[in-house]
Protein backbone atom coordinates (compact mmCIF):
# COMPACT_ATOMS: atom_id res chain seq x y z
CA UNK A 1 0.00 0.00 0.00
CA UNK A 2 1.37 3.65 -1.04
CA UNK A 3 0.27 6.81 0.14
CA UNK A 4 -3.06 7.19 -0.86
CA UNK A 5 -5.39 10.92 -1.33
CA UNK A 6 -8.57 11.22 0.34
CA UNK A 7 -10.76 10.48 -1.98
CA UNK A 8 -11.67 6.66 -2.01
CA UNK A 9 -11.70 6.96 2.04
CA UNK A 10 -14.26 9.80 2.26
CA UNK A 11 -16.80 7.87 -0.29
CA UNK A 12 -16.58 4.78 1.46
CA UNK A 13 -16.87 6.92 4.68
CA UNK A 14 -19.93 8.81 3.62
CA UNK A 15 -21.72 5.58 2.24
CA UNK A 16 -20.71 3.32 5.13
CA UNK A 17 -21.79 6.21 7.92
CA UNK A 18 -18.14 6.50 9.43
CA UNK A 19 -15.55 8.85 10.03
CA UNK A 20 -11.53 8.66 9.20
CA UNK A 21 -9.38 9.96 12.28
CA UNK A 22 -7.14 12.55 11.29
CA UNK A 23 -4.77 13.08 13.52
CA UNK A 24 -1.64 15.48 14.00
CA UNK A 25 1.71 14.51 14.18
CA UNK A 26 4.64 16.02 15.12
CA UNK A 27 7.18 12.87 16.05
CA UNK A 28 7.91 9.13 16.09
CA UNK A 29 6.55 8.13 19.10
CA UNK A 30 3.11 9.77 17.84
CA UNK A 31 3.22 8.39 14.19
CA UNK A 32 4.10 5.07 16.07
CA UNK A 33 1.24 5.30 19.02
CA UNK A 34 -1.40 5.91 16.29
CA UNK A 35 -0.53 3.90 13.12
CA UNK A 36 0.29 1.26 15.64
CA UNK A 37 -3.37 1.52 16.87
CA UNK A 38 -4.74 1.64 13.10
CA UNK A 39 -3.29 -1.31 12.39
CA UNK A 40 -4.67 -3.63 15.34
CA UNK A 41 -8.06 -2.38 14.39
CA UNK A 42 -7.27 -2.37 10.35
CA UNK A 43 -8.54 1.24 10.24
CA UNK A 44 -7.89 3.62 7.11
CA UNK A 45 -5.58 6.67 8.51
CA UNK A 46 -4.88 10.61 7.59
CA UNK A 47 -2.10 11.92 9.55
CA UNK A 48 -1.59 15.63 9.14
CA UNK A 49 0.99 17.78 9.34
CA UNK A 50 0.97 21.99 10.57
CA UNK A 51 3.13 24.55 9.32
CA UNK A 52 4.20 24.24 13.08
CA UNK A 53 4.66 20.62 13.12
CA UNK A 54 6.77 21.29 9.55
CA UNK A 55 8.92 23.89 11.48
CA UNK A 56 9.21 21.89 14.68
CA UNK A 57 10.47 18.67 13.30
CA UNK A 58 10.95 18.73 9.20
CA UNK A 59 9.15 18.35 6.01
CA UNK A 60 11.33 15.44 5.33
CA UNK A 61 11.38 13.56 8.31
CA UNK A 62 7.50 13.27 8.87
CA UNK A 63 7.22 12.26 5.14
CA UNK A 64 9.67 9.45 6.41
CA UNK A 65 8.01 8.74 9.15
CA UNK A 66 4.68 8.01 7.77
CA UNK A 67 6.60 6.10 4.80
CA UNK A 68 7.83 3.79 7.55
CA UNK A 69 4.42 3.50 9.11
CA UNK A 70 2.69 2.29 6.10
CA UNK A 71 5.78 -0.48 5.22
CA UNK A 72 4.90 -1.21 9.06
CA UNK A 73 1.06 -1.28 8.70
CA UNK A 74 -0.03 -1.77 5.25
CA UNK A 75 -2.40 0.64 5.68
CA UNK A 76 -4.07 3.17 3.09
CA UNK A 77 -3.03 6.35 5.23
CA UNK A 78 -3.32 10.11 3.56
CA UNK A 79 -0.70 12.48 4.48
CA UNK A 80 -2.79 16.01 4.67
CA UNK A 81 -1.66 19.58 5.59
CA UNK A 82 -3.17 20.60 8.38
CA UNK A 83 -4.86 24.55 8.10
CA UNK A 84 -2.67 25.56 5.11
CA UNK A 85 -2.71 29.19 4.69
CA UNK A 86 -0.99 30.21 1.26
CA UNK A 87 -0.83 28.83 -1.81
CA UNK A 88 3.15 28.47 -1.12
CA UNK A 89 2.71 26.76 1.55
CA UNK A 90 0.26 23.95 0.06
CA UNK A 91 2.21 24.21 -2.91
CA UNK A 92 5.54 23.13 -0.73
CA UNK A 93 3.34 20.46 0.21
CA UNK A 94 2.21 19.06 -2.62
CA UNK A 95 6.04 19.52 -4.18
CA UNK A 96 7.04 17.71 -1.21
CA UNK A 97 4.45 14.61 -1.80
CA UNK A 98 1.56 15.37 0.49
CA UNK A 99 -1.28 13.43 -1.05
CA UNK A 100 -3.90 16.00 0.19
CA UNK A 101 -3.67 20.02 1.61
CA UNK A 102 -5.85 21.73 3.49
CA UNK A 103 -6.28 25.65 2.70
CA UNK A 104 -7.83 27.79 5.21
CA UNK A 105 -8.97 30.97 3.66
CA UNK A 106 -11.59 31.55 6.30
CA UNK A 107 -10.01 34.56 7.53
CA UNK A 108 -10.18 35.91 4.41
CA UNK A 109 -13.86 37.31 2.89
CA UNK A 110 -15.73 35.26 1.01
CA UNK A 111 -14.66 35.71 -2.56
CA UNK A 112 -11.29 35.98 -1.39
CA UNK A 113 -11.59 32.39 -0.10
CA UNK A 114 -12.77 31.31 -3.21
CA UNK A 115 -10.26 32.76 -5.40
CA UNK A 116 -7.43 31.22 -3.65
CA UNK A 117 -8.82 28.23 -2.37
CA UNK A 118 -10.02 27.47 -6.22
CA UNK A 119 -5.81 28.27 -7.01
CA UNK A 120 -4.84 25.67 -4.42
CA UNK A 121 -7.29 23.15 -6.40
CA UNK A 122 -5.74 23.38 -9.49
CA UNK A 123 -2.79 23.28 -8.79
CA UNK A 124 -3.36 20.57 -6.62
CA UNK A 125 -6.13 18.43 -8.95
CA UNK A 126 -3.44 18.43 -11.59
CA UNK A 127 -1.55 16.39 -9.74
CA UNK A 128 -3.69 13.59 -7.93
CA UNK A 129 -4.31 15.63 -4.24
CA UNK A 130 -7.18 16.12 -2.85
CA UNK A 131 -8.16 19.69 -1.14
CA UNK A 132 -9.79 20.61 1.74
CA UNK A 133 -11.69 24.24 2.11
CA UNK A 134 -13.30 26.01 4.71
CA UNK A 135 -16.07 28.19 5.39
CA UNK A 136 -17.00 29.80 8.83
CA UNK A 137 -14.29 29.97 11.62
CA UNK A 138 -13.64 28.40 14.80
CA UNK A 139 -12.85 29.77 18.38
CA UNK A 140 -9.52 28.49 19.98
CA UNK A 141 -5.37 28.64 18.94
CA UNK A 142 -4.36 27.36 15.60
CA UNK A 143 -0.56 27.75 15.43
CA UNK A 144 0.08 31.54 16.74
CA UNK A 145 -3.46 32.43 15.52
CA UNK A 146 -5.97 32.75 18.39
CA UNK A 147 -9.44 33.50 16.99
CA UNK A 148 -11.08 35.15 20.12
CA UNK A 149 -15.20 33.65 20.70
CA UNK A 150 -16.20 36.82 19.15
CA UNK A 151 -14.68 36.45 15.99
CA UNK A 152 -15.70 32.78 15.26
CA UNK A 153 -18.32 32.35 13.23
CA UNK A 154 -20.56 29.34 12.11
CA UNK A 155 -20.65 28.10 8.49
CA UNK A 156 -23.57 29.84 6.67
CA UNK A 157 -25.17 26.88 4.83
CA UNK A 158 -26.78 29.54 1.96
CA UNK A 159 -23.25 30.12 0.88
CA UNK A 160 -21.79 26.09 1.09
CA UNK A 161 -23.06 25.17 -2.67
CA UNK A 162 -21.46 28.26 -4.71
CA UNK A 163 -18.17 27.40 -2.77
CA UNK A 164 -18.01 23.91 -3.39
CA UNK A 165 -19.05 24.76 -7.08
CA UNK A 166 -16.57 27.51 -7.89
CA UNK A 167 -13.68 26.22 -5.90
CA UNK A 168 -13.71 22.45 -6.78
CA UNK A 169 -12.85 21.55 -3.47
CA UNK A 170 -12.83 17.48 -2.05
CA UNK A 171 -13.92 18.44 1.17
CA UNK A 172 -15.48 21.07 3.26
CA UNK A 173 -14.76 21.84 6.93
CA UNK A 174 -17.28 23.78 8.98
CA UNK A 175 -17.90 25.42 12.09
CA UNK A 176 -20.92 23.83 13.78
CA UNK A 177 -19.41 25.18 17.63
CA UNK A 178 -16.10 22.92 17.84
CA UNK A 179 -12.94 24.92 18.70
CA UNK A 180 -9.28 24.02 18.76
CA UNK A 181 -7.53 23.39 22.10
CA UNK A 182 -8.59 22.09 25.63
CA UNK A 183 -11.33 24.78 26.51
CA UNK A 184 -14.19 24.02 23.90
CA UNK A 185 -17.37 24.91 26.53
CA UNK A 186 -16.87 27.45 29.47
CA UNK A 187 -17.45 25.83 32.97
CA UNK A 188 -21.19 25.15 33.46
CA UNK A 189 -22.11 25.59 29.82
CA UNK A 190 -24.08 22.76 28.30
CA UNK A 191 -21.48 21.72 25.43
CA UNK A 192 -23.40 22.14 22.07
CA UNK A 193 -23.24 21.51 18.44
CA UNK A 194 -25.24 23.27 15.93
CA UNK A 195 -26.39 19.64 13.72
CA UNK A 196 -29.33 22.14 12.30
CA UNK A 197 -26.56 23.79 10.70
CA UNK A 198 -25.21 19.95 9.45
CA UNK A 199 -28.03 18.98 7.94
CA UNK A 200 -29.12 22.28 6.05
CA UNK A 201 -25.64 21.96 4.76
CA UNK A 202 -25.64 17.65 4.15
CA UNK A 203 -29.10 19.11 2.11
CA UNK A 204 -27.52 21.66 -0.19
CA UNK A 205 -24.41 19.44 -0.90
CA UNK A 206 -25.54 15.98 -1.25
CA UNK A 207 -22.64 13.05 -0.98
CA UNK A 208 -20.31 15.34 0.24
CA UNK A 209 -17.50 14.76 2.83
CA UNK A 210 -17.53 17.25 5.35
CA UNK A 211 -14.60 18.08 8.40
CA UNK A 212 -15.18 18.65 11.74
CA UNK A 213 -12.22 20.45 13.53
CA UNK A 214 -11.09 21.13 16.99
CA UNK A 215 -12.87 17.31 17.47
CA UNK A 216 -11.01 16.28 20.39
CA UNK A 217 -12.96 15.14 23.89
CA UNK A 218 -10.64 16.05 25.79
CA UNK A 219 -10.95 13.15 27.92
CA UNK A 220 -11.75 13.87 31.76
CA UNK A 221 -8.62 10.78 32.51
CA UNK A 222 -6.07 12.55 30.88
CA UNK A 223 -7.04 16.12 32.29
CA UNK A 224 -7.46 14.34 36.03
CA UNK A 225 -4.11 12.63 35.70
CA UNK A 226 -2.17 16.47 34.30
CA UNK A 227 -3.77 18.06 37.36
CA UNK A 228 -2.97 14.76 40.29
CA UNK A 229 0.48 14.96 38.67
CA UNK A 230 1.48 18.66 39.12
CA UNK A 231 -0.32 20.33 36.12
CA UNK A 232 -3.46 22.94 35.80
CA UNK A 233 -5.71 22.68 33.64
CA UNK A 234 -8.91 23.70 35.02
CA UNK A 235 -11.84 23.66 33.51
CA UNK A 236 -10.66 21.75 30.12
CA UNK A 237 -13.92 20.12 28.49
CA UNK A 238 -14.01 19.03 25.11
CA UNK A 239 -16.70 17.48 22.49
CA UNK A 240 -19.01 14.67 23.65
CA UNK A 241 -18.09 11.81 21.88
CA UNK A 242 -21.57 10.89 21.47
CA UNK A 243 -21.62 14.32 19.53
CA UNK A 244 -18.93 13.19 17.59
CA UNK A 245 -20.76 9.76 16.47
CA UNK A 246 -23.72 11.36 15.89
CA UNK A 247 -21.47 13.45 12.88
CA UNK A 248 -19.85 10.34 11.65
CA UNK A 249 -22.90 9.22 11.19
CA UNK A 250 -24.00 12.26 9.10
CA UNK A 251 -22.26 13.71 6.71
CA UNK A 252 -18.82 14.48 8.52
CA UNK A 253 -16.32 12.09 6.96
CA UNK A 254 -13.12 13.05 8.66
CA UNK A 255 -12.92 14.32 12.55
CA UNK A 256 -9.78 15.81 13.36
CA UNK A 257 -7.94 15.35 16.63
CA UNK A 258 -4.87 16.40 18.02
CA UNK A 259 -5.49 18.09 21.41
CA UNK A 260 -6.45 14.53 22.75
CA UNK A 261 -3.23 13.18 21.78
CA UNK A 262 -1.17 16.21 23.33
CA UNK A 263 -3.25 15.48 26.47
CA UNK A 264 -2.55 11.85 26.63
CA UNK A 265 0.82 11.72 25.99
CA UNK A 266 1.49 15.11 28.17
CA UNK A 267 -0.55 13.06 31.13
CA UNK A 268 1.88 9.66 31.00
CA UNK A 269 4.69 11.35 31.19
CA UNK A 270 3.68 13.88 34.19
CA UNK A 271 2.64 10.45 35.63
CA UNK A 272 5.66 8.41 34.80
CA UNK A 273 8.03 11.24 36.40
CA UNK A 274 5.86 12.16 39.78
CA UNK A 275 7.10 8.28 40.20
CA UNK A 276 9.62 7.85 38.80
CA UNK A 277 11.53 11.40 40.07
CA UNK A 278 15.44 9.75 39.26
CA UNK A 279 15.03 8.84 35.88
CA UNK A 280 16.42 10.65 32.66
CA UNK A 281 16.77 7.97 30.02
CA UNK A 282 13.52 9.59 27.07
CA UNK A 283 12.77 6.07 25.84
CA UNK A 284 11.82 5.36 30.12
CA UNK A 285 8.81 8.03 29.65
CA UNK A 286 8.08 7.49 26.17
CA UNK A 287 7.79 4.08 25.59
CA UNK A 288 4.01 5.12 28.23
CA UNK A 289 3.55 8.12 26.58
CA UNK A 290 3.54 6.32 23.14
CA UNK A 291 1.24 3.43 24.62
CA UNK A 292 -1.11 6.05 26.30
CA UNK A 293 -1.82 7.49 22.21
CA UNK A 294 -2.21 3.94 20.99
CA UNK A 295 -4.85 3.07 23.79
CA UNK A 296 -6.44 6.59 23.09
CA UNK A 297 -6.49 6.02 19.51
CA UNK A 298 -7.67 3.26 19.05
CA UNK A 299 -10.75 3.54 21.30
CA UNK A 300 -11.56 6.50 19.18
CA UNK A 301 -11.07 4.16 16.00
CA UNK A 302 -13.57 1.98 17.26
CA UNK A 303 -15.88 3.69 19.83
CA UNK A 304 -16.27 6.80 17.97
CA UNK A 305 -15.40 6.94 14.26
CA UNK A 306 -16.45 3.67 13.36
CA UNK A 307 -14.15 2.75 11.09
CA UNK A 308 -12.16 -0.22 12.20
CA UNK A 309 -12.26 -2.61 9.77
CA UNK A 310 -12.61 -0.57 6.83
CA UNK A 311 -8.97 -0.16 5.58
O1 LIG B 1 -5.66 23.08 14.54
C1 LIG B 1 -4.55 23.10 15.02
C2 LIG B 1 -3.84 21.82 15.31
O2 LIG B 1 -4.11 21.39 16.61
C3 LIG B 1 -2.37 21.99 15.07
O3 LIG B 1 -1.79 22.72 16.08
O4 LIG B 1 -0.59 24.44 14.78
O5 LIG B 1 0.02 23.97 17.18
O6 LIG B 1 0.59 22.33 15.38
P1 LIG B 1 -0.34 23.43 15.83
P1 LIG C 1 -8.44 19.74 18.63
O1 LIG C 1 -7.71 20.89 19.22
O2 LIG C 1 -9.84 19.67 19.16
O3 LIG C 1 -7.74 18.44 18.79
O4 LIG C 1 -8.59 20.01 17.05
C1 LIG C 1 -7.54 19.67 16.18
C2 LIG C 1 -7.75 20.21 14.81
O5 LIG C 1 -8.80 20.65 14.42
C3 LIG C 1 -6.59 20.18 13.90
O6 LIG C 1 -6.86 20.82 12.70
ZN1 LIG D 1 -8.18 22.50 12.85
Amino acid sequence: MALVNTREMFKKAYEGGYAIGAFNVNNMEIVQGITEAAKEVNAPLILQVSAGARKYANHTYLMKLIEAAIIETGLPIAVHLDHGDTFELCKSCIDGGFTSVMIDGSHHSFEENIALTKKVVDYAHERGVTVEGELGRLAGIEDDVNVSDADAAYTDPAQVEEFVAKTGVDSLAIAIGTSHGAYKFKPGQTPKLRFDILEKIQQRLPNFPIVLHGASSVIPEFVEMINKYGGKMPDAIGIPEDMLRKAASMAVCKINIDSDLRLAMTASIRKYFAENPSHFDPRQYLAPARAAIKELVKNKLINVLGCNGKA
